[in-house]
């Protein structure tokens, strides 16, 4: 397979490697994934992480397993291990039914590696169409709320809708972006603080539950988001409180945005309320760990809550940004999703 290099996955001299994402911003570490298992790990872990990047990451070990002589029956069972390790995230069904169609075919290495790549090139386009969309929707000067990563880190591209604000710092300017830090696992705080340092996008960190005051005090112009998985009704699950913040958003009048590529969406889906949701380990709300080491503060055997993700309700959403444009309330009334799937 070709070499093939994003910000935090890279395919070369037939080696896959994956930036720890867990270890970030303070540690810069590849992994080597060569097996199963690993890749298994590495997603579990969140160490890979974000809706696109999962099911790419996922794709081209398949296609490094594939060139290395492994046998159908091996890569089909391998394709099953991994789409059944995160449920929420649609984008890695999407990826591993492609390979499965890939793997009927009479050279099934030829096309899972075709397959894998246009996975990958095809993210980098769905990413640049939607940052363009979601850019015009931005005026000079606005102050843009965010929750958790959703930038290159999370894509093979420039990433959804941290994406569109980058492009809209580059187009317009003048941007500021308010970080939500997104407990539990602190994607905002670790990883999108990291990104908009490193883009040098002017950016204000805050604890997630800061956001209703600064809406409240006229601080926010718009809020975008990204998402695990469209429902063909436009409600959509995203890292758990994205709701909270659509809900305030809708009682103080600020524009709320979703921005997902075509891979997200799941019109086999109804609605939100059929989307499964991820739920993890409990010491993820009793504490924190990263490259910091581990800090627990909550009794060690305290009942915890701790579902990755949440539904936000089409009613909610201001506008779907995706890569085919920008569409409103009334267009996803009229199966305008369905349409586009
Ligand atoms: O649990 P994570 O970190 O994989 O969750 C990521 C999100 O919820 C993102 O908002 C979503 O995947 C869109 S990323 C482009």
């Amino acid at each position: 397979m070709q070499d093939l290099i994003a910000s935090s996955l890279k395919y070369q001299n037939n080696t896959l490697s994956v930036l720890d994402q867990y270890l970030l911003p303070h540690q810069q570490t590849w992994h080597v994934c060569s097996d199963v298992a690993t890749m298994r790990d590495l997603i579990l872990s969140l160490k890979i992480r974000g809706a696109p990047l999962i099911g790419i990451g996922a794709s081209l070990l398949i296609a490094h397993l594939a060139e290395q002589g492994a046998t159908k029956d091996t890569l089909a069972a391998s394709i099953d291990e991994l789409e059944a390790t995160r449920p929420t995230a649609v984008n890695l069904m999407h990826c591993m039914a492609k390979l499965r169609i890939a793997l009927q075919q009479s050279d099934f290495v030829t096309a899972i590696v075709s397959s894998a790549v246009n996975l990958f090139n095809e993210d980098i386009a769905l990413c640049e169409s939607m940052a363009n969309h979601g850019a015009a929707l931005v005026r000079r000067g606005d102050n843009i709320l965010t929750h958790c990563n959703t930038g290159a880190l999370a894509t093979a591209g420039i990433g959804t809708a941290l994406g569109v604000i980058y492009k809209a710092q580059q187009q317009h300017g003048n941007i500021h972006v308010w970080v939500d830090e997104t407990r539990p696992l602190l994607q905002g705080g670790r990883l999108t603080a990291f990104e908009l340092e490193r883009w040098q996008v002017p950016y204000t960190l805050i604890c997630d539950n800061m956001a209703a005051s600064l809406m409240a005090a006229g601080k926010v112009d718009k809020i975008f988001v990204g998402a695990d998985r469209i429902a063909a009704n436009g409600d959509f699950a995203n890292k758990v409180g994205t709701y909270n913040l659509a809900v305030l958003a809708h009682f103080h009048n600020i524009e709320f945005y979703v921005v997902a590529p075509l891979t997200t969406l799941d019109v086999s889906t109804a609605c939100g309320a059929d989307i499964e949701i991820e739920q993890r380990s409990s010491a993820e709300v009793r504490g924190v760990s990263g490259s910091f080491g581990e800090a627990l503060w909550a009794p060690s055997n305290a009942q915890v809550y701790n579902p990755a993700f949440d539904v936000t309700p089409a009613k909610l959403i201001t506008g779907w940004v995706l890569d085919t444009g920008v569409y409103s309330q009334r267009e996803i009334e009229a199966e305008k999703l369905k349409e586009l799937s």
